[in-house]
């Protein structure tokens, strides 16, 4: 291992089978079906290890469509915000099933989607998302329709919906006090349907969560409109299974120690610059130290740590929670060098499945 140059993504194996048991419970119990949403967690090295445990991926692009189909294979669900002329052909022909954002696009194309199984994106109109930007239901959303004539006018073409309305949703009762009112608001709708996606972010992988509750849950909502439920997890299915490791450039202090890491939050964990979050660091011991990146933005910092020794110059730092909205959104900020991705086996070896070069830097620009 010692000759992966920091930084890098080191995924756990073990730990993503921790939650890859969890997702089999819950689709075995409740008769749902789970699609990975390759929005968060696109990393296809680990597919393998993963087609097992779930039923197939979803997707937000014709990328995306194209490499669940490729790499993860079983059932693949394409849906965009917005289709392409030039797309939708191609999209078809890696689609089990095609979702519309809006009763445009299914008019544009329910034509030539014939022969797949179609769906339109549904928004009830409320979420758990506290962030404006996360949100779907925020004011004028562009995400899905909610107007009961809109929907009306589509039923004729489609066989589902997807609702997703979570965001890191870890509080099953608020989850159930939802889907009643979705079963409330629409349930004339549902009950016309043969499925139902209840897209993702919902928490439950995490510790704690009553996970058979959530199953009779979903089984009892199955039961009532006679509809085959599917969950797009993205989060849940890779929570707390990677780490971004990092190794310590400097150390200033100008009124507080300061440690520069050989990374940044803006190029490699950017979600949480996005949602003002900060990274999760160790926090053992009295040498306290902020964590910051090397790049020229002010606040590169990706939070305050603890050690039980003063830090050197060298040391590596392994910052948790680094699977989910990290990999797909990193970039080529300030030319910093771009994380490999190794993967951590479970009987404990680390085998380095992709290193960037200065190459990919210039192939990404011309
Ligand atoms: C339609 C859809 N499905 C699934 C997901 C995955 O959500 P999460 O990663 O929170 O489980 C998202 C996230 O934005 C989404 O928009």
């Amino acid at each position: 291992m010692s000759e992966l140059q920091t930084p890098y993504y080191l995924i756990d194996k073990a730990r993503l089978r921790g939650n890859m048991e969890k997702i089999a419970l819950l689709r075995e119990r409740s008769g749902a079906k789970a699609l990975l949403a390759l929005k968060c967690f696109a990393t296809w090295s680990v597919f393998d290890f993963m087609r097992e445990f779930m039923d197939g991926t979803t997707s937000s692009s014709l990328f995306e469509l194209r490499l669940g189909h490729e790499e993860f294979g079983k059932e693949t669900h394409a849906y965009s915000v917005a289709w392409a002329d030039h797309e939708i052909d191609e999209a078809l022909g890696y689609a089990d099933k095609i979702i519309f954002n809006s009763l445009g696009q299914l008019d544009r194309y329910a034509d030539r989607a014939k022969g797949t199984t179609t769906g339109l994106r549904l928004n009830p109109r409320f979420s758990t998302s506290g962030f404006d930007l996360a949100d779907p239901a925020r004011p004028f959303s562009r995400l899905g329709e909610w107007d009961t004539a809109r929907l009306d006018a589509a039923l004729d073409r489609i066989s589902g919906v997807m609702i997703h309305y979570n965001c890191e949703n870890g509080d099953f009762d608020l989850f159930d006090h939802q889907l009643t009112r979705i079963e409330t608001e629409f349930g004339d709708i549902l009950g016309r349907l043969d499925w139902v996606s209840l897209g993702g972010g919902i928490h439950f992988t995490g510790d704690g969560y009553p996970l058979e509750r959530l199953a009779d849950r979903l089984a009892a909502f199955s039961q009532k409109f006679g509809v085959q439920v599917f969950l797009e997890p993205g989060e849940a299915s890779i929570t707390g299974a990677a780490t971004l490791e990092v190794s310590v450039l400097d150390l200033i202090n100008n009124g507080k120690d300061v440690a520069i890491v050989d990374s940044s939050i803006e190029a490699h964990m950017l979600d949480l610059l996005i949602y003002r979050e900060t990274a999760k660091l160790p926090q053992d011991g009295t040498h306290e130290y902020q964590i910051a990146g090397k790049t020229c933005l002010a606040g590169d910092i990706f939070g305050e740590a603890r050690f039980p020794q003063p830090l050197k110059i060298g040391d590596r730092i392994s910052i948790e929670d680094a699977a989910g909205y990290t990999m797909v959104k990193k970039n080529w900020f300030n030319g910093v060098p771009m994380p490999a991705i190794a993967i951590r086996e479970e009987d404990g070896q680390v085998r380095p499945v992709r290193r960037f070069t200065y190459d990919d830097y210039k192939g990404s620009l011309s």
